[in-house]
Formats: C-alpha cells, structure tokens, sequence
C-alpha cells in the first residue's frame, strides 16, 4: 500500500520504517530539510536500537523516502499518517497546531480521497477538529473529496521501539467506517498474526485510550512510590514489597518499580494534558493531580537526600553521576530526573561529574559548558575524587559494582541510588554507606 508520513520524530520514524520493512512504499515529509538530507544518508536523529538499518535498507530499496516536498507526499500516499509533534502548551495542554497544520496541508494538495490518521498523541475530541479544517479548505479550494479522519495511537516504548512496533500488544483504530477499518486491517496485517491484535472502536474511545495507557502506567510508578516512601519510614523493604504484590497476576510484576520519579516525552505530558482536558470540562482528576504531584516529590527525592547526608553543607562538594537520559537505552534527556538533580545541586554549590553510554552529547546540548558539569569518558572516571556516587539510569553495565574502586575514589564510600540496583547488605559488608529507595539502610 501507499502510505505518506508527515513528521519524523520519534513514533513517524519508526512506525514508517517498520512499514516499509513489512513492503509497504511509503514516503515521509518533514519541514526540517537538513534532518531529511541527513535521513538521507542514513544518519537517524535519535539514538534508537536496531533503527539504522532498517531505514537505511529500505530507503536503498526504494520503498522509503523522504521530502521536504508536501504536495508530493500528499499525492503519493493513500493513508495520510500525522505524526507531528504535540508539545505541551503554556497551561500544559496539548498544542495542537502542527497536526492542524499538516491537516490543511493534506486537504490543500488533495486530489482524491483519502482516509487520513492521527498517529500523534492528541486529544479526545482532535479528529473532529482535523475533519473540519480538512472540510474547511476543501470547500475554499471549491471540491469535494471523500475522506476519513481516523485516530490510531501509538504504544511504543523509546529504547525498545523497533520492537514493540513489529511486535505490538494490540493496534487501536478508532474510526466509524467499516470500509476504513479494513483499509488499516490490510495496512497492520504483517503485524496481526497469531491472534487478531485489532481492537476497533469509535474515534474518540481510540483518542481517550492513549491517554488512559500512559496514565495508568504512570499511576503504578506514582503508587510504587509512594508505598516506597512509606516503606523507608516503616522500616520495611519495597523490593520485597513489590515481589509480594507483582506475583498477583491482576498487579503483575510490570511497571511496578520504584525510583527517581518517571520522566521522557510523554508520561509528564500526557498526565498533565488529561488534567488540563478534565479541568476544561469542569472534572476533578484527583488520582492524575496525585499521580503528578508524587512524581514531582519523587525527583527531588535525592538532592533531598543528599543533602541530608551532608547536612546541608553542599558548597565545593562534587558527586559522580552515573546516568543522564530518563531511561537506559535512549540518549533522551527529556524531562529526566538527573536534569531536577544536577539543577538543584548547581544551585546549592555543588559540581557535577557525569557519565551516560548515550546521552552526554544531549547533556552538553542542554547545558553547554559550565565550570560545575565535567562529562566523563567512562563510569569510573567519573568516580575520581567525589564525595558521594550519585545513581540516576539503570544503564545495563552499572550494575556490577566494583567495589575496590569504589573504596579507592571516596576516603568515606557513599552512593546514592534511585534504582535500587544493588543489595544493602552488600552494601554494608563493603563498608558502602548506601541510600536507595523505600528501603531501611
Ligand atoms: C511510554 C509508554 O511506556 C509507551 O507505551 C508509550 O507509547 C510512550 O510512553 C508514548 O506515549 O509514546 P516511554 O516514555 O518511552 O514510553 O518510556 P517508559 O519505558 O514507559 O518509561 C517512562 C518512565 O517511567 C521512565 O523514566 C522510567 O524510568 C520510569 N519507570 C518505568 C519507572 O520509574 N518504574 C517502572 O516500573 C517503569
């Protein structure tokens, strides 16, 4: 099938490659010209496993494209796909002016019908509002081509994306037409086996269902959190809390683990623009208005702290980081929580050594050069001569600890750990003064 998509960011990305791998021919704009020369050449502006060759075989192949051109794109695909971003307004609602741009856009190049997709996280209510511009220039330009609006939310995870896209849990199309949802039957079919993972339903339940994924998602952390700090408090140990309540298979052991607060592009913004769509319609969201409110505690959990530690006296102190994106396996900073703890000890006088596999080339684009913030080549450079290690990112390889290194870079070895990566006891037994979450010493 023909496919266009507008916006390479993240989901169009990755959801367009994966198309074209299953030999689908699709062609992707983008108003950035630079990030299409360079997508081009094959160099992929996000750092995303597995990713690379795909797009590069396919665009070799001849069955993925990208311009900057938008009548072409337009003409080419029978399935428009918006896939631009939705930044959070100043009140924290979504904005919504690049998917109603690109929607003028598809109905000023229009040529015949077409079934038009929100893949963008938008919400309940945004089809109809990219029906009427679609309708609204049509009628300028004097024509009357058929089309559909459709709303189909995507689920992939940053770091696992390539997979969850050929392998997802289940595919939400949203639509009132029958004819178009066999259209995208025929479009996810390589992606439909074993078990029929096409869940239809009305436009704006497929619109509410991505919001209520990520928000629930988000509840578990907030939850996990806040029985984590009543744990600490309680002199119990939320690892095995967690072990406890995870083996109901109604909780499941999934999205259950407590740390530094959630961070990335979209649990942050998705919670705060369901609050922002309830308050608009006269709604108390009080478990969303939690769920945010714990989180925010939750990243300030280990300046908190450290500071307790040091009693305060932060000035000319320096601490080993460890970890820098808002999860392993992405060089994403996005609303990360080594970004509330590096801020809120530049503030108290304090330096930083990072380290991160993937994102130091992020943090230096963020933060530039600053006297406090010296990046590391590796996790042990990072150690040398601090005062305390710092764990922000489970990354793969921290959790092997070398405990004589660590002995050797602080004369009085403490490590703060958001992820709970290692046994206190351990801890102990290596003379470590450990900090971890929702556990007693
Ligand atoms: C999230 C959802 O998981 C995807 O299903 C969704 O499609 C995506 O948002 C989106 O809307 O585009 P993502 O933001 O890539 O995916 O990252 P997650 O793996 O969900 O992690 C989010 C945050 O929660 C991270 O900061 C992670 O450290 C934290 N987290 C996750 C916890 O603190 N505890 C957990 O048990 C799990």
């Amino acid at each position: 099938m023909k496919v266009t998509f507008f916006g390479v960011g993240y989901v169009g990305l990755v959801q367009a490659a994966i198309l074209a791998d299953v030999g689908h021919h699709v062609v992707c704009v983008d108003v950035d010209q630079e990030k299409v020369d360079n997508l081009k050449k094959g160099i992929i502006p996000i750092y995303e496993p597995d990713l690379t060759p795909i797009v590069i075989e396919n665009y070799q192949n001849g069955r993925l494209n990208f311009t900057t051109d938008a009548k072409s794109g337009v003409n080419h695909g029978e399935i428009q796909f918006i896939a631009v971003g939705t930044p959070p307004d100043e009140d924290g609602s979504a904005d919504l002016q690049y998917v109603l741009a690109v929607a003028e856009m598809i109905a000023t190049h229009m040529q015949g019908p077409k079934i038009i997709i929100d893949k963008s996280t938008v919400p309940v209510g945004t089809a109809d509002k990219v029906s009427a511009r679609v309708a609204e220039v049509l009628t300028s330009r004097g024509v009357s081509y058929a089309f559909n609006v459709v709303s189909n939310p995507e689920f992939l995870k940053e770091g696992s994306a390539v997979a969850d896209c050929r392998r997802p849990d289940r595919i939400v199309v949203g639509t009132d037409s029958d004819t178009v949802a066999d259209v995208l039957r025929e479009l996810y079919a390589p992606f439909n086996r074993n078990h029929d993972r096409l869940i239809v339903m009305d436009i704006r339940s497929a619109e509410l269902t991505k919001y209520a994924a990520n928000c629930m998602l988000a509840t578990k952390i907030s939850f996990m959190n806040e029985i984590a700090n009543l744990a600490e408090r309680l002199g119990a140990d939320i690892e095995a809390v967690r072990l406890g309540i995870g083996s109901d298979s109604r909780i499941g052991y999934q999205f259950i683990y407590p740390g530094c607060g959630y961070g990335g592009s979209c649990f942050p913004k998705d919670v705060q623009a369901l609050i922002r769509t309830a308050d608009a319609i006269g709604y108390q969201p009080e478990v969303l208005k939690s769920v945010e409110a714990v989180n925010y505690r939750q990243k300030e959990k280990l300046f908190a702290m450290i500071s307790d530690h040091f009693s305060g006296e932060l000035v000319g102190k320096t601490f080993a980081l460890w970890g820098l994106s808002f999860k392993p396996n992405t060089d994403d900073m996005r609303e990360a929580p080594s970004r509330v703890l590096m801020e809120s000890l530049w503030a108290a006088g304090a330096k930083v050594q990072a380290y991160d596999p993937e994102a130091m080339q992020e943090c230096q684009r963020i933060y530039g050069s600053r006297s406090d913030l010296a990046l590391m080549e590796t996790a042990e450079a990072a150690l040398c001569d601090v005062d305390a290690l710092v764990i922000v990112t489970e990354w793969q390889h921290f959790r092997a600890m070398d405990f004589d290194l660590i002995g050797d870079s602080m004369s009085e070895p403490v490590i703060f750990d958001g992820r709970n990566l290692y046994e206190p006891s351990r801890m102990r037994k290596h003379g470590i003064t450990y900090y971890s979450i929702g556990r007693s010493m």
